[in-house]
């Protein structure tokens, strides 16, 4: 059966003009090309996950798919309208923009519900029940008639995704839209956002940097890197294709000239440091070495001892489930969780 498309991209391109200051009386004109040729399709019914670190060009691609900024090139179409067709497009999408405070702050949250579901012309008939079924599905009736500027950063996210939701379109666009939230809150809105696809068939882009998010919710994911789409799968596809390697993970203390050893290890293909954050509720980042290689299982002994006799202090060593991370950063050479200045070294085996 085919499959209609909800939204397709076409080699679409944002550049953005600003001054770079060279000094106080001087600057020069600065480009940044935000999105350079980016193209994908998203089925009616589909999750699609747009998975990306920041400043890769996740909110830049809704702020055009939402009619908020224009291409500099490139075509695209939201439930069959071009972007011209702003009027029809609004009415076909709810969507939830990083950035973008979406709520009057002299209002309840209530009253901001009521607002923009006669602005987006939600009958009166329906309008009252539609407000109270959404204030009770995310919790928010303790809250709902005070003013939003009196919410905390969580609660106003959460009203912002109410808002998303009030006039019941078949397309939403989030942008990360767990953002401030706690791990709870997150998990709870991940499940109305499923059931919104499950049990509503809405078509979904869903943008994060959190690749757990994307491998939880999304039947699709592009990878998006610095305004460039590097891959396009089925999460289960995209890492199968690294799955002919393994991916060990070592913590401990590990010298640069036992790294250097490991590129003529047996079965290492590649050796990367990376830093993680640690899950003891501390801002503490620990770096830890990434081998990939062949057949992990059988060259392990020989990998140990070439770290060991070459003084590595091992503390911990994993065999990795394989991550959209990996996929990253198999592209990439960089891990998506952390900011590219946090990788602190990237070694492979071919330099
Ligand atoms: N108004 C603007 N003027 C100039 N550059 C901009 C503007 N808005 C965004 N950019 C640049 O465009 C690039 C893409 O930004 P964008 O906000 O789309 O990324 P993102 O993937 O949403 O990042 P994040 O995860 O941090 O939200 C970045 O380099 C950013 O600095
Ligand atoms: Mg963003």
């Amino acid at each position: 059966m085919p499959t209609s498309k909800m939204i397709e991209v076409k080699d679409l391109s944002k550049h953005y003009s600003s001054k770079k200051r060279l000094g106080i009386f001087k600057s020069e004109k600065n480009v940044v090309k935000a999105l350079k040729g980016v193209t994908f399709d998203v089925d009616q019914g589909e999750i699609f996950g747009l998975l990306g670190p920041n400043g890769a060009g996740k909110t830049t691609l809704i702020k055009i798919l939402t009619t908020l900024l224009l291409p500099t090139s490139g075509i695209a179409k939201v439930n069959g309208y071009t972007l011209d067709q702003d009027k029809e497009i609004k009415s076909s999408i709810g969507a939830m923009l990083m950035g973008e405070r979406g709520l009057y702050w002299k209002l309840t949250g209530r009253e901001n519900l009521e607002y923009f579901g006669a602005l987006y012309h939600v009958p009166k008939s329906i309008r009252k029940d539609r407000i109270k079924s959404l204030i009770e599905l995310l919790e928010l009736d303790k809250i709902a008639d005070r003013t939003v500027e009196t919410y905390s950063s969580g609660q106003k996210m959460k009203m912002v995704f109410a808002r998303s939701l009030v006039n019941d379109a078949p397309i939403l666009m989030l942008d990360e839209p767990t953002n401030t939230l706690d791990v709870k809150e997150a998990r709870r809105l991940r499940k109305i956002v499923k059931e919104q696809n499950e049990d509503y068939n809405k078509t979904i882009i869903y943008c994060t940097h959190l690749m757990h998010e994307a491998e939880e919710l999304c039947q699709r994911v592009g990878i998006i890197d610095h305004g460039e789409i590097i891959a396009l799968d089925d999460p289960m596809d995209l890492k199968q294709g690294l799955q002919k390697n393994d991916i060990l993970s070592v913590e401990g203390t590990i010298p640069e000239k036992a790294q250097t050893a490991l590129k003529l290890t047996p079965g290492v293909m590649s050796t990367q440091i990376l830093v993680k954050q640690m899950n003891n509720g501390s801002t503490e980042k620990r770096p830890y070495l990434n081998i990939t290689c062949e057949n992990s299982h059988q060259n392990l002994p020989e990998i140990i001892s070439t770290l060991t006799t070459n003084g590595a202090i091992i503390r911990n060593i994993d065999k990795k489930e394989t991550t959209l991370e990996d996929v990253f950063v198999n592209i990439t050479g960089r891990s998506l969780m952390d900011d590219t200045s946090q990788v602190i070294k990237t070694k492979t085996g071919s330099d």
